[in-house]
């Protein structure tokens, strides 16, 4: 099994990464970590506790993170994720408590506990992660490896150029682009790929437990944003659930490895992953960066996924 450290802006598609890190036993899930990003912190804290809750993993212990990015103001994602960050479903209310302690508290308490490195796993923008390599270098040979979902290879989706976790906090990305750990990035070039289609979401209302029903409301909102023929896409992208499907199933995609750094001081590119295809710089290939996915493999897996539950 591969124990992760799941930080992450729920969200839709992180609520689905958490929901493929609870349905399947390769994953030991020790703890989540909430980042400002989609929407402020106390939603998205509150919406990783209402879905823990209404998947029955209340034993699971959650913390808040860093209330902004590093230098930028926070800018939230309200039109792609809704008012609640997580609208289009009736989630539960949560019914355990959140533990006193800071997101980075929590990613150190859980990572001195741990026996072996554990992976951190980022679906939102990288403030908690940098904050945490910041206050405990000390426990960086304890993380295995980053995986994360952030930037792409020539694509933007919040500005021509820029993904929207990196352009939350592009100083946190390069604090962890740049910290020596070995990093798996899962852009907009592999993410535009893993789309569900509009009948395979009509599919997902036929599984009959609360959890599906859940995602299926969950789904449709986030189709919704994704239907504008200028994205081109034929249903909706589930960009962050391929980090964990690539913890499970790696032989599902095809990657490349190279040096990934952050521009944080252009004019019109502040937040842009530079990706160095053709090894221009001689900087070491600190990324495995993933860009292609065997789509119809993973929505089965998803499928599949939500299926376990009662
Ligand atoms: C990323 O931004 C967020 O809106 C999604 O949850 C995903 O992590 C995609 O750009
Ligand atoms: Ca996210």
């Amino acid at each position: 099994t591969t124990k992760i450290i799941l930080d992450c802006d729920p969200g839709h598609d992180d609520a689905l990464a958490l929901m493929l890190a609870l349905a399947n036993p390769e994953i030991d899930l020790l703890a989540v970590t909430t980042s400002a990003g989609n929407q402020t912190p106390e939603k998205t804290l509150n919406n990783a506790m209402r879905l823990l809750t209404l998947m029955h993993h209340q034993e699971i212990p959650v913390a808040g993170g860093n209330r902004t990015p590093l230098l930028k103001p926070l800018e939230t994602a309200g039109n792609v994720h809704g008012k609640s960050g997580l609208d289009g479903a009736n989630l539960p209310d949560p019914d355990f408590a959140v533990q006193p302690l800071t997101a980075i508290e929590l990613m150190a308490q859980t990572l001195r506990q741990s026996p072996t490195p554990v992976t951190l796993v980022v679906t939102g923008p990288m403030t908690n992660a940098a904050l945490f390599l910041r206050v405990y270098p000390e426990l960086k040979e304890k993380i295995e490896q980053i995986v994360y979902m952030g930037g792409a290879m020539g694509l933007g989706n919040w500005t021509p150029s820029v993904e929207f976790n990196i352009y939350v906090d592009p100083e946190a990305a390069k604090i962890v682009m740049n910290a020596g750990i070995p990093l798996v990035m899962a852009p907009l070039n592999v993410t535009h790929q893993a789309q569900i289609l509009k009948p395979e979401i009509e599919a997902v209302a036929q599984i009959d437990n609360p959890v599906a029903h859940a995602f299926y409301g969950l789904l449709n909102f986030f189709e919704r944003y994704h239907e504008a023929p200028k994205w081109g896409f034929k249903g909706a992208p589930l960009h962050d659930p391929c980090t964990i499907t690539w913890l499970i199933h790696p032989e599902w995609f095809t990657s490349e490895r190279m040096n990934v750094d952050v521009e944080t001081a252009g004019e019109l590119t502040r937040g842009e992953t530079v990706c160095d295809y053709y090894e221009l710089t001689g900087k070491p290939k600190n990324t495995e960066v993933l860009l292609g996915i065997q789509r119809e493999k993973f929505i089965q897996f998803i499928m599949d996924s939500l299926r376990t539950f009662d």
